[in-house]
C-alpha cells in the first residue's frame, strides 16, 4: 500500500501553533506529514515539536548537507499528495505569486509536478489582509489554481478584530482529507439547492423554516472533494461556503429558480435539499404591515414554483436527486414524491430530526427499494449520497 502523504509548509506567523495541531489530526488519520519551516516559522515554534509530533524529520534549509543528494526540494513532493502551507504569511503570499525560490519551501513548491495540488491557509492582521497588494496576491494565487483555505474572520492575535484570522485546524484537516477522497466525480458538473427560502410579507417579516443549509452544504463540500466542479444555489444561511464551491445567494423560491435555470443547462447532477417555501405573498407590502384592530391579518398566497419538477422534466435532465422531509408516514410520502417528480433517487428524512441538527437519519429510495442508512453526522451522510450518485450515473448508458 502506498503511503498518504502530505508536505506541511510552515511560514512565520503567530498561527504556527495551529499547525502542531493540523499535525497531530493528520497523524491520527494515517497521514504522514513531512514538515517544511522557514527561517521565520522557526521564530514561532521549533522544528522539534513538529518533530516529535510528525515522527518524521523536519525540513529547514536549502543547504543542508546532511541529505544525501541535497535534493529535499525536489524529492520531498513527488509521491505527496499535496502541499498545505499553514499558516501563509503575506510575505508567502507574494513570494509564491512571484515564483521566487530563495529558501527550501518556496523552491519546492516551484519545483513541485503541476499534478501536485498547492493549498494555501492565509493568516495575517485584518488590515494586512485588506491590503490591495495582498488581495491582488490572494486573486493571482487562485487565478494559478492554489487553492486558498479561508482566512477566516474574527478575533486576531494583535488584538483586532476582522478578516485575516486562520482557519482551524480541523477545517484544514478537511480539506487535506479530501486529497485523498476517491475523485468519482471528476469532469462533473453538481448543481445543488440548500437552506430554505424566504417570502418577503413586508419590509421586515418573512415566510421561512428552519433549514441551516448544513445537509446541502455538506453535500456541496463531498462532491467537490469527489472531483466535481459544483455549484451551490443557497437561501439566507449563516454558514461559511465550502472551499472551492461556486456559491450563489438568493432569498426566494422564485430568486432560487431563476438561478437554478441558469446553471442547470450544463450540469450533470441535481441535488435538490433546499426547503423550498411552497407559496409566497402575493403582493407582499412595500410598508410594513400596521395592525388595523380587525384582529386578523388574511395573507394572499400563490403557489411557488416546484424547481425540482422543472429540472427532472427538462429534455436530457441531469440525474435528479430529491430530498423529502415529512413529519409522518415517512417512507409512503416520500415514495410519492419521488413517483410524482419523476426522481432516480430521494432521501427521505422525519423533519423534526433533521432541520438544523448535525446528524441526521436518513433513507435513500430508487428503483430497486428502500435503503435505510444509521443515525451519522450530516458530512458522512453527504459523502455517502456523493457515492450513490456516482455510482448511479456511472451506470447510465
Ligand atoms: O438544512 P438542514 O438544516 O441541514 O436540513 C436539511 C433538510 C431537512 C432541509 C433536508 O434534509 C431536506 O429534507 N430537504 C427537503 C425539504 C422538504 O421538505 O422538501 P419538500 O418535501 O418541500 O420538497 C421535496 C423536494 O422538492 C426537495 O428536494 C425540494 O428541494 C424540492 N422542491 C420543493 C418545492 C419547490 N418549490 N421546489 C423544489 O425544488
Amino acid at each position: 500500500m502506498t503511503e498518504k502523504r502530505i508536505v506541511l509548509g510552515v511560514t512565520g506567523g503567530v498561527a504556527a501553533y495551529k499547525a502542531c495541531e493540523l499535525v497531530r489530526l493528520c497523524v491520527k488519520a494515517g497521514i504522514a506529514v513531512d514538515v517544511v519551516m522557514t527561517q521565520a516559522g522557526e521564530h514561532f515554534v521549533t522544528a522539534v515539536t513538529f518533530q516529535a509530533l510528525s515522527g518524521r524529520r523536519v525540513y529547514t534549509d536549502l543547504w543542508d548537507a546532511s541529505i544525501p543528494n541535497n535534493m529535499a526540494h525536489i524529492e520531498l513532493t513527488r509521491d505527496a499528495t499535496g502541499i498545505v502551507v499553514v499558516p501563509a504569511t503575506a510575505d508567502f503570499m507574494a513570494k509564491l505569486v512571484h515564483g521566487r525560490a530563495d529558501d527550501l519551501l518556496s523552491t519546492l513548491i516551484v519545483a513541485r509536478q503541476s499534478t501536485c495540488p498547492l493549498l494555501v491557509a492565509p493568516a495575517m492582521n485584518v488590515e494586512m489582509w485588506q491590503n490591495p497588494a495582498t488581495q491582488r496576491n490572494a486573486a493571482q494565487l487562485r487565478a494559478d489554481g492554489i487553492t486558498l483555505l479561508g482566512p477566516g474572520k474574527g478575533d486576531q492575535a494583535c488584538g483586532e478584530t476582522g478578516d485575516g484570522r486562520m482557519l482551524e485546524p480541523e477545517d484544514i484537516f478537511r480539506s487535506i482529507q479530501a486529497l485523498f477522497s476517491p475523485k468519482l466525480l471528476a469532469g462533473k458538473r453538481v448543481l445543488i439547492t440548500a437552506g430554505p427560502t424566504q417570502e418577503p410579507i413586508d419590509p421586515v417579516r418573512v415566510i421561512t423554516n428552519h433549514s441551516s443549509g448544513k445537509m446541502g452544504f455538506a453535500i456541496a463540500a463531498a462532491a467537490r472533494a469527489a472531483g466535481a466542479e459544483v455549484t451551490l444555489v443557497c437561501g439566507p444561511v449563516t454558514l461559511p461556503s465550502p472551499i472551492g464551491v461556486s456559491r450563489v445567494d438568493v432569498q426566494t423560491a422564485r430568486e432560487m429558480f431563476d438561478a437554478v435555470k441558469l446553471h442547470v443547462g450544463r450540469s450533470d447532477v441535481f441535488i435538490a435539499v433546499a426547503a423550498v417555501a411552497d407559496y409566497f405573498v402575493v403582493d407582499s407590502s412595500k410598508q410594513k404591515i400596521k395592525k388595523d384592530g380587525s384582529g386578523k391579518l388574511l395573507l394572499e398566497l400563490a403557489e411557488n414554483p416546484d424547481i425540482l419538477a422543472y429540472v427532472a422534466a427538462l429534455p436530457g435532465a441531469p440525474f435528479c436527486v430529491g430530498f423529502a422531509a415529512e413529519s409522518e408516514n415517512l417512507l409512503e410520502h416520500a415514495e410519492a414524491k419521488r413517483k410524482r417528480k419523476k426522481l432516480p433517487l430521494l432521501v427521505a428524512n422525519l423533519a423534526q430530526e433533521a432541520f438544523g441538527a448535525d446528524d441526521n437519519h436518513i433513507m435513500l429510495l430508487d428503483d430497486a427499494g428502500t435503503h435505510t442508512l444509521p443515525r451519522a453526522a450530516k458530512t458522512e451522510l453527504a459523502r455517502y449520497i456523493v457515492e450513490k450518485v456516482a455510482s448511479a450515473i456511472r451506470r447510465q448508458p
